[in-house]
């Protein structure tokens, strides 16, 4: 059975809910119960001395969707990625997560509170073992302080028994069982891929921000991400921002595209809508809609 095969067999078993297997501990509270958008990215400016490498980007993402994030080399995916996930302080703006703002908050703040991210050249610890790497995803979902650790009160047991049992189902889920043991960085770049998806899903994130989760994927590796993507929304209960160039995954998998160019967004709106939107076409080919749309988003 492959991944996406298993992804679906927990879909439809009736009994998946965004906790996985013994899962809970973090301190965010599923998201869907808010009114309003899950995440509203308001006015944001990020400079680099002279560089402005966002110029004032707003958009909303809505609970449970996937929203893909468009734009040519440079235009500042990864950098409102930082913002948001707490890397880079932007430099004016508000982003808010379930209406509440997220400038100052340190990165491990946002792990808390549901954010979780995966990176665009994958940051693994090389030489900790695949299981290893995917538990340090599920650290700040401990509760217990550190003199129930030094002891291993019961508490900590159980604990840890929840995130072996996380780590086991994502283990299966994305196809890493048999690696488990491995060191990380003796693994083939799309295999690092996955452990760094399972990294971020163990954390039981509301809000899942994907760095070119398909850069370096085969044709038919990307389709199985596709599936799998699609596959994982529900159960996980989770919304994802989609950074990525392989445009037929994003306009298959998403419900809404923001393109960006140089800082500055271009086109907000359905898949069908940004496709044929002029400044996008341009901004990535120069050329005619009609050369676009079999150049590029076939
Ligand atoms: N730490 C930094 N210091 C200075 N400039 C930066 C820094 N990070 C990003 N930039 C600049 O900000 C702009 C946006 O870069 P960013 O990496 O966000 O683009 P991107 O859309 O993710 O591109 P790609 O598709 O190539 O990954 C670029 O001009 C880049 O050189
Ligand atoms: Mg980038």
């Amino acid at each position: 059975m492959t991944a996406p095969d298993r992804a679906r067999a927990r879909a439809t078993d009736g009994k998946q809910t965004r906790r996985i297997a013994g899962g809970s501990g973090s301190d965010m509270t599923a998201p869907g119960r808010l009114d309003g958008p899950l995440l509203c990215v308001r006015d944001v400016v990020m400079r680099f001395g002279g560089v402005v490498a966002l110029g004032g980007v707003s958009f909303d993402v809505e609970h449970g969707q996937i929203c893909g994030l468009i734009g040519p080399n440079g235009s500042g995916k990864t950098t409102l990625f930082n913002c948001i996930s707490g890397i880079y302080r932007h430099s004016a703006g508000d982003i808010l997560f379930q209406g509440r703002s997220l400038t100052g908050l340190s990165r491990h703040r946002m792990a808390a509170l549901g954010i979780g991210r995966t990176f665009q050249n994958v940051a693994l610890f090389r030489r900790l073992s695949v299981q290893e790497n995917v538990l340090v995803g599920a650290h700040h979902l401990g509760r217990s302080g550190f003199t129930a650790n030094a002891l291993r009160l019961p508490v900590v047991r159980r604990e840890e028994s929840r995130a072996r049992a996380r780590l086991r189902e994502l283990l299966h889920l994305l196809d890493l069982e048999t690696v488990a043991s491995v060191d990380a960085g003796s693994l083939p770049f799309p295999t690092q891929k996955r452990v760094e998806l399972a990294r971020a899903l163990i954390g039981e994130p509301g809000l899942l921000l994907l760095d070119e989760p398909a850069g370096g994927l085969n044709h038919a590796e990307v389709d199985e991400l596709a599936v799998l993507l699609q596959r994982i929304l529900g159960p996980f209960n989770l919304t994802i921002l989609l950074v990525e160039h392989h445009m037929s995954l994003v306009m298959r998998v998403s419900q809404k595209v923001v393109a960006l160019e140089f800082g500055r967004k271009i086109a907000d709106g359905t898949p069908e809508e940004v496709r044929k939107e002029p400044e996008v076409i341009r901004a990535y080919l120069g050329e005619t809609e009609e050369e676009a749309q079999h150049a590029r988003f076939a």
